[in-house]
């Protein structure tokens, strides 16, 4: 039997604009997924057959597999919500993908983990998908994602995808956050409404399409994320808040949000630095930055949503065993 895990991820700043070339920012959460994969007759998950159209990532990842190299039956345990936002398919992936090459005696690098993801991504996703959740939770840490990366990141691997809007390419880069000896902590609210992510990008694909200069909304998404990487980088807490908040203003106006949602943030606000969605919207997630994590944790759970506490820094994916 061979074991890997990976983090979940949130997104700070970025989201859906990345999918167009602009920057995203993410940062590898506390939860994550756990896969155990053992030899047997067949593929299966969980004791029953694999069926590719419950596990398309795994079915993906399994196309990349070398030939002759045995069927296995995956074990998953996840602690992330799941389609709620926080990256539980890249997670479940990347853990799939090192489980595996593990049990067949192949020791693979994070970065080989973080580009099959995110094939299996787009492969699910109608062929549209950013590397942002595969490389956070492959690599762990602060990971910037974009056609050209801002001097602050340095460059770790490339990637590319043919997508039905052309070819797309982004590099994917860590940033160093600085060690504060007390770092405000994340908190994800989880509206209890599952999002697909393939079907919030087609809607912002259409959306552009036939309302142009809602562009605008992606480019200035773009232009704010520059500048919260700045201050992420430089522990400027509240110029961090400000630039999430930018940016999910941005968001609503592309009809990303949803009215649980923004009475979650409305409710977290007067207690954080600042608050969005996160992730593809239209359910999902939003998220906190906060000095007062039990405080606006709890305020989540009286507005009717499922809270979870994360610190800012988290280690990427790892092989067990
Ligand atoms: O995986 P989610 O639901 O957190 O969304 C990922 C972020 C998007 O920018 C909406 C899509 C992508 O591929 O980057």
């Amino acid at each position: 039997m061979a074991e890997a895990r990976a983090p979940g991820k949130a997104i700070l700043f970025g989201e859906h604009a990345v999918v167009y070339g602009h920057p995203a920012v993410a940062v590898a959460i506390k939860a994550g997924v756990q896969v155990a994969v053992s030899v047997n007759k067949e593929w299966a998950v969980e004791g029953r057959p694999l069926d590719p159209t419950r596990h398309p990532h795994l079915k993906s990842i399994i196309s990349r597999m070398p030939r002759e190299s045995g069927t296995y039956s995956f074990q998953i345990s996840s602690t992330l919500f799941s389609a709620a936002g926080q990256g539980s398919s890249a997670a479940l992936s990347v853990a799939a993908h090192l489980a595996l090459r593990k049990q067949i005696g192949e020791i693979s690098s994070t970065i080989d983990a973080a580009k099959s993801a995110h094939l299996a991504e787009a492969d699910a996703q109608s062929g549209r998908a950013s590397p942002t959740d595969t490389a956070t939770s492959a690599l762990g840490g602060c990971i910037v994602v974009s056609s050209s990366l801002p001097p602050i990141a340095k460059h770790v691997f490339s990637a590319e995808l043919k997508t039905s809007e052309g070819l797309r390419k982004w590099d994917v880069g860590t940033v160093d956050l600085q060690d504060d000896s007390n770092p405000p902590s994340l908190v994800l609210g989880f509206t209890g409404n599952s999002s697909k992510t393939g079907k919030m990008v087609a809607m912002v694909a259409d959306l552009i399409s036939s309302n142009p200069e809602k562009k605008h909304d992606l480019d200035s998404i773009g232009e704010i994320t520059e500048v919260g990487l700045i201050a992420l980088a430089s522990s400027q807490w509240e110029a961090v808040g400000m630039a999430m908040n930018a940016c999910h203003d941005r968001l609503v106006s592309l009809n990303l949000s949803t009215p649980h949602l923004e009475r979650l943030i409305e409710s977290v606000r007067p207690h954080s630095f600042g608050a969005k969605l996160t992730g593809a919207g239209g359910g999902g997630c939003m998220m906190a930055l906060t000095k007062e994590p039990a405080r606006v944790a709890q305020m989540i759970e009286l507005c009717g949503a499922k809270a979870m506490i994360s610190p800012l820094h988290n280690k990427g994916a790892q092989i067990l065993g």
